[in-house]
């Protein structure tokens, strides 16, 4: 493996707006939802998760997720993505107008009955009238596969057991996968791991990396992922987020992060970072904390 061989193009998928704040604990403003959508669109975000339509007993902080969708003004060339559990997630969804979902499961028994309370099978067929309802309403649907490094309540997960539900993702319909390391524990030797099974039975355009931050091995993971051709990749802004059902899960690699990153590789996204870093100051003041970004720390400083 050599440098030569990592992708000229990188699609960059943020998160921020509901992994990053999914997890917040004080209450959060439809309008600084909004506001924080629109500068990190400024900066030349492509594809955002704007919220999800989850029980919100379960996500307090998402709740509204349909207003956002509303109020939000929407460009042309950026695809604004909801995550939604069950049907009447994505009716909610569709009545809100999302460009596409996001269905999520588990490589992990446990950690899908903690966070959608089903098995990793039920869920599977809870998705298939999602499926067929987006289809026919013509929304992509993208799949996640939450703890395919690690699950905070069964340890270590097997490769293959990734790599299942990978192609149960895509045999139902799903344009791509996102491959979670929902408790950030991973480190690029597990990731190669995991991904040479996953490889097996997908292709690489199918497949895209999303790495919690907990550990601070979230770069080192992406550029593990890269170099075996990976070139799409979550991330979140400032830093921000967790799963509130993967205990102590830091957030996201910062998207300043792994921009900066990427300029350094010659690497094409298409972001503006000192807009990037303006949109993380803003949403850091916006919740009275530090921001998660070593670049964004590091610029300003
Ligand atoms: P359940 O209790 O089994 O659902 O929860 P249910 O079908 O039995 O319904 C019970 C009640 O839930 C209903 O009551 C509804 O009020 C409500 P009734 O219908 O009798 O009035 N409900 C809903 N409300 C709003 N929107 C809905 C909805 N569905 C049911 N769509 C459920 C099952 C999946 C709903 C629940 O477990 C849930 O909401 N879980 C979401 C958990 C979550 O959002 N976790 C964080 C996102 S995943 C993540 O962060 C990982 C990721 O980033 C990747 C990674 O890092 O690995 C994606
Ligand atoms: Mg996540």
């Amino acid at each position: 493996m050599n440098q030569l061989e990592l992708p000229k193009q990188v699609r960059i998928v943020e998160v921020g707006p509901r992994d990053g704040l999914q997890n917040e604990k004080q209450y959060i403003h439809t309008s600084t939802r909004i506001n924080l959508i629109h500068l990190l669109t400024d900066a030349g975000i492509k594809s955002v998760e704007v919220g999800s339509f989850v029980n919100p007993s379960w996500v307090p902080q998402m709740a509204g997720s349909d207003e956002v969708l509303r109020l939000l003004t929407r460009r042309d060339d950026v695809r604004y993505i909801a995550l939604v559990p069950n049907l009447r997630g994505l009716e909610y969804a569709l009545e809100a107008q999302a460009n596409e979902v996001a269905i999520f499961a588990a490589a992990s028994e446990a950690f899908s009955q903690k966070n959608i309370n089903c098995s990793i099978s039920e869920s599977i067929e809870r998705f298939v009238p999602i499926m067929s309802a987006a289809k026919a309403a013509g929304i992509p649907v993208r799949g996640y596969v939450s703890c395919a490094l690690g699950c905070p309540y069964e340890g270590d997960i097997a490769p293959a057991k990734v790599a299942e539900v990978v192609a149960r993702l895509l045999a139902m319909g799903c344009y791509e996968v996102s491959l979670g390391d929902t408790v950030g524990v991973g480190t690029p030797a597990a990731v190669i791991r995991m991904l040479k099974a996953v490889l097996e039975i997908a292709p690489v355009e199918k497949l895209a990396v999303h790495f919690h931050d907990t550990y601070g091995q979230a770069l080192a993971n992406v550029y593990a992922a890269l170099q075996m051709g990976i070139a799409v990749v979550d991330s979140s802004i400032a830093g921000l987020g967790g799963c509130p059902y993967a205990k102590g899960a830091a957030g996201n690699l910062a998207t300043e992060d792994l921009v900066y990153m990427l300029n350094g590789l010659g690497i094409e996204h298409g972001i503006d970072l000192p807009k990037l870093i303006s949109a993380g100051e803003f949403i850091c003041d916006k919740l009275s904390q530090k921001s998660g970004s070593k670049v964004a720390l590091a610029t300003t400083a």
